[in-house]
């Protein structure tokens, strides 16, 4: 099966946001993946609203807007406001899961629940039926650049597995250490979506980086 690519803009260089989406909008980038931090939730802040603002305005592919934030469900309207596709919230962030899943739904999204590596899969059996997607976090969440962590793999295949027993219908998309190598192990395990923010534009070709994942 062909995976799904989503590039995560947090690599990308900000003094040329222009060029970096023209890039992107020429490539086979199935989504674009938006990485918001708070400080709080993750050691790490990046980017907000007034930044996704011009980024949506430069694009027409689907935005799939991770929300490394606690609180994520103070910011629907806003994430809505985007026209994103898909909102990304964290289990580790929502004591109240399902009901802010059903208020992405009722704002005319698709709800996806993200999980840290620390989490187990079988913390999402009672909402897997609710999702559009689960993002499997294979780094710790913060930062891009950082190492892939290899027990993902076993998640991946688990959470495969939750899905067919269930009869959800919900794509699994991971994050973190993505590259040619990871990405391969990743679809053989179950992978639908991947996010690639480094191993995309650090590559003296990123369009042609994109083509390589597209093409795994
Ligand atoms: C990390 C972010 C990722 C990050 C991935 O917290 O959620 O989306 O950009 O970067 P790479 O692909 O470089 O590991
Ligand atoms: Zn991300």
């Amino acid at each position: 099966m062909t995976p799904m690519i989503a590039p995560s803009l947090l690599a990308a260089d900000f003094a040329h946001l222009a060029g970096e989406m023209e890039m992107l909008n020429r490539s086979e980038a199935d989504w674009i993946h938006l990485d918001v931090m708070d400080g709080v939730f993750v050691p790490n802040i990046s980017f907000g609203f007034p930044i996704l603002k011009y980024v949506a305005a430069l694009t027409a592919k689907p935005l799939d807007v991770h929300l490394m934030i606690v609180q994520p469900e103070k910011f629907i309207a806003e994430v809505k406001a985007l026209g994103a596709h898909t909102m990304n919230v964290h289990y580790e962030a929502c004591p109240h899961l399902h009901r802010v899943v059903q208020q992405i739904r009722e704002a005319g999204m698709q709800p996806a629940v993200t999980i840290n590596p620390a989490t187990p899969v079988s913390m999402l059996t009672d909402i897997i039926r609710d999702v559009y997607m689960v993002l499997v976090m294979t780094v710790n969440p913060g930062f891009g650049g950082q190492s892939f962590i290899e027990h993902s793999l076993d998640k991946v295949r688990q959470l495969r597995r939750l899905i067919e027993q269930t009869g959800s219908k919900a794509l699994i998309e991971v994050d973190g250490g993505v590259n040619h190598e990871t990405g391969a192990l990743l679809m053989q395990a179950g992978a639908d979506v991947l996010v690639a923010g480094n191993a995309i534009f650090h590559a003296p070709d990123p369009e042609a980086a994109i083509h390589a994942l597209k093409t795994l």
